[in-house]
């Protein structure tokens, strides 16, 4: 059943699985919110203070009754999912089938119909609670892959509504995503968009190939043709809008004399190391923090990195910890980082320091603005947003990057030294190009990568996806163009 638009509704509403404050719930049971630092909630702050906006999304614990409420200007509408929605929508079919599916099948997908019935269920409650915020043509912006079903849900809550979708994540070849047993149905809930984003042009081409394989629509480049009995109902477009950081706030920030002070401290902590390497990731199984331990662990071993004066610093941030593939990879990554610390450590000093924890971000561009060699070694990764906070931090025009070829910022970032993680042999030898690199030629890289990340920063990549979005034609004007 259609709803009718609201008395009072919102221009804009974003939806995405979490609101850009996390709940925390104190021992007498009230309630306080502290602001997300993720990536998203910057990167709409700037739009969201500008439109009359809504935010739908979950407050990160279970079984949250909560009305809605404002925060700077943002109207957030708490989604309650219960411990039950937890386990099954967000670990199970979130994180336990779509992630490892999407990302190369790095571990295996469980699939679980129980897990299948919870995300129907739990993707209908976000586009109602959309559909019950959202002014009469308002535009909706839908937000990653638990969300996939939102879109179609929503048209047939709200016909009059102009919705765009943004995937944070890879879209994977056909050969993978063909492996999930309700594609259709999630390729059908993507297509209730008018405009479907991505990461990189090559996740666009996959989801262009899935939709012609699957569904038998036509597609004719990025525009993929909708019909009903035989006429043509409306056009969907999916393209590649990278997304980035708000790269001058962070420029600023690692200039501050706190920052710079605190930098020189943590190099002066750690003994004044000759070369510092930094890894700053998730504690994910896609980040490929094993893969880059070992070829430092070799480095060591072969003398080829000074084990008395090489320190890597590996902050490993605790994540999605009730999934048993990051259960098993922290017991991993530990077991690999104490037998380094064992065979190469002296009294004072170990080779690397791991730290499984988060840090404010002026913690992190101090790390950033220490650090010598930036490791970003992901086995797949839709963006990696550390690469490019490490280069704004970076307005001394030093330090190197070594990056992953599968992520999406290796497509933007071409001043970074190029790397395949799974070849040890190769990644040795980058690492070892980066630690000696010539000054000339590695302030050459950096500016590059600067002109780049600063240039195009989240508030370019939010307003150029809603530009695209809002020149589809309104309802009344549908069915001919995009
Ligand atoms: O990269 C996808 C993403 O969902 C990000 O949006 C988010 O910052 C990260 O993964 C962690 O996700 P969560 O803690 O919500 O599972």
């Amino acid at each position: 059943m259609p709803f009718a638009a609201p008395a009072r509704g919102y221009d804009l509403v974003v939806v995405a699985n979490r609101l850009p404050v996390d709940v925390s719930v104190e021992d007498d049971g009230t309630t306080s919110w502290v602001r997300s630092p993720g990536g998203l909630v910057t990167a709409l702050n700037p739009v969201m203070a500008q439109a009359d906006g809504a935010w739908v999304g979950w407050g990160g614990a279970p079984d949250l009754e909560l009305e809605p409420f404002a925060v700077d200007g943002t109207e957030l509408i708490p989604v309650t999912l219960s411990a039950e929605d937890i386990a099954k929508f967000y670990e199970g079919f979130s994180n336990d089938t779509l992630w490892p599916l999407y990302h190369d099948v790095i571990a295996s997908p469980t699939f679980h119909r129980a897990w299948w019935e919870a995300y129907q269920r739990v993707n209908r409650r976000f586009a109602e609670a959309a559909a019950a915020q959202a002014a009469q043509g308002a535009t909706v912006w839908v937000h990653d892959y638990q969300l996939q079903l939102v879109p179609k849900l929503l048209r047939e809550l709200r016909p009059d509504l102009r919705i765009g979708y943004f995937h944070h994540i890879p879209w994977p070849p056909l050969e993978l995503f063909s492996q999930l047993p309700w594609r259709k149905q999630v390729v059908e809930g993507l297509l209730g968009a008018d405009l479907i984003g991505f990461q990189r042009g090559g996740d666009a081409a996959n989801f262009v190939r899935v939709v012609r394989r699957l569904t038998g629509l036509t597609t004719r480049g990025q525009v993929i043709t909708l019909t009903k009995h035989g006429k043509v109902e409306r056009h969907v477009r999916a393209a590649a809008f990278p997304i980035s950081i708000d790269s001058g706030a962070f420029d600023e920030l690692a200039r501050t004399p706190e920052v710079q002070a605190r930098a020189k401290q943590i190099r002066a902590e750690l003994g004044d190391p000759e070369v510092l390497l930094l890894g700053v990731d998730r504690l994910d199984y896609t980040k490929g923090i094993r893969h880059r331990i070992k070829a430092y662990g070799e480095l060591l071993h072969d003398g080829r990195l000074s084990t008395v004066s090489t320190t890597l610093v590996q902050v490993a941030s605790p994540s999605r910890e009730n999934v048993d593939a990051y259960v098993q990879l922290r017991d991993e990554v530990e077991q690999l980082v104490g037998r380094i610390n064992g065979d190469y450590g002296q009294v004072g000093h170990a080779p690397v320091q791991y730290l499984h924890q988060s840090f404010p971000m002026e913690e992190m561009a101090a790390l950033y603005l220490a650090a010598d060699v930036m490791l970003v070694t992901a086995l797949r990764d839709g963006m990696n947003l550390v690469a490019k906070e490490y280069v704004a931090a970076r307005s001394d025009d030093r330090g190197a990057l070594v990056l992953s070829e599968f992520t999406g910022a290796a497509d933007e970032l071409t001043g970074a030294i190029l790397v395949n993680p799974h070849d040890i042999d190769g990644m040795k030898d980058a690492i070892t190009y980066a630690v000696h690199i010539d000054p000339r030629e590695s302030r050459k890289r950096m500016r590059r990568l600067r002109r780049r990340v600063l240039g195009h920063d989240v508030n370019a990549w939010s307003q150029e996806f809603l530009a695209v979005l809002t020149a589809v034609p309104s309802r009344e004007g549908r069915g001919g163009h995009v």
